[in-house]
C-alpha cells in the first residue's frame, strides 16, 4: 500500500523523534498534530490504548494516523508498570511518589524502590503500533525487547525508563546508547519494522 503522509498521535517529542527517524527513510512524510488531544487511555492492553489514540486523532485530523502505546513490564511485579508505565508513580499500588523533579524520574524512583529486594530483575519493553486508516480499517504490530533493570540509573539519553533498562546482549542502558543503536533493537523499532513489512504486502 502506498502511504505518503502519516499523522503521529503523540505529544511525546522523544517518542515522535524515534518514529520520525524510522518513517522518513521510507519516504513517508510525518505530520504532527497542531494540538494535543486528551485521550483517556482506558484500555487494559497496549493494543486497546494505541487504537483509542489513533482513532481519536484520526477523527480530529482526518489523516492516516499512527499511534504507539508502549511500556515496561518487570517480570517480578508483572503486569506492572505495563499499561500504567507513564503514570506508574501516581498509582496507589506499591505506594505513590511525587512527580519531582519529573514524572520520568518519579517512575524510575518507584520502580527501583519496588524492585529493591527482588532477585529477578528481568523486564521487557513492549510497543504496540496502530496505523488507523479510517472506516474501522487499520493495521497493528507489536515489538518486544527483553533485558533487565539496573540498581541505579545510568546515562542521560532517551526518555522514560531508558536509564534503568539494559537490553539483552548489551551492558549499557538505553540511556547510554546513541539513538541510532537504540533504533536497531528497541521495541518501537521492531514494531515499526513489522508494520513497514505489512504495508509492502497490502
Ligand atoms: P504512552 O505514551 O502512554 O505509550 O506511555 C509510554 C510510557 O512507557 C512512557 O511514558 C515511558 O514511561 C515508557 N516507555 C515507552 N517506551 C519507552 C522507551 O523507549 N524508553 C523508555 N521508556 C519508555
Amino acid at each position: 500500500m502506498e502511504l505518503n503522509k502519516v499523522l503521529i498521535a503523540s505529544s511525546n517529542s522523544k517518542k515522535i523523534r524515534e518514529i520520525e527517524e524510522f518513517l522518513k527513510p521510507l519516504g513517508i512524510e510525518v505530520v504532527l498534530p497542531s494540538r494535543k488531544l486528551e485521550v483517556e487511555e482506558t484500555g487494559t492492553t497496549f493494543l486497546e490504548n494505541a487504537y483509542l489514540k489513533a482513532k481519536a486523532y484520526h477523527e480530529e485530523f482526518c489523516l492516516p494516523t499512527l499511534a504507539d502505546d508502549s511500556g515496561l513490564i518487570a517480570d517480578s511485579i508483572a503486569p506492572y508498570p505495563g499499561v500504567y508505565s507513564a503514570r506508574f508513580y501516581s498509582l496507589e499500588v506499591f505506594g505513590k511518589e511525587e512527580p519531582i523533579p519529573s514524572e520520568d524520574s518519579a517512575n524510575i524512583k518507584k520502580l527501583l524502590r519496588v524492585l529493591k529486594d527482588k532477585e529477578n530483575r528481568n523486564a521487557r519493553f513492549v510497543a504496540c503500533i496502530v496505523l488507523y486508516l479510517g472506516d474501522g480499517k487499520g493495521i497493528f504490530s507489536e515489538g518486544v525487547v527483553k533485558g533487565y533493570i539496573t540498581d541505579t540509573p545510568r546515562g542521560h539519553k532517551g526518555f522514560g525508563y531508558d536509564p534503568i533498562f539494559v537490553p539483552e546482549g548489551f551492558n549499557v542502558t538505553f540511556a547510554q546508547m546513541e539513538l541510532s543503536q537504540k533504533q536497531k533493537i528497541s521495541h518501537r523499532a521492531r514494531a515499526l519494522k513489522k508494520l513497514a513489512e505489512m504495508l509492502k504486502t497490502l
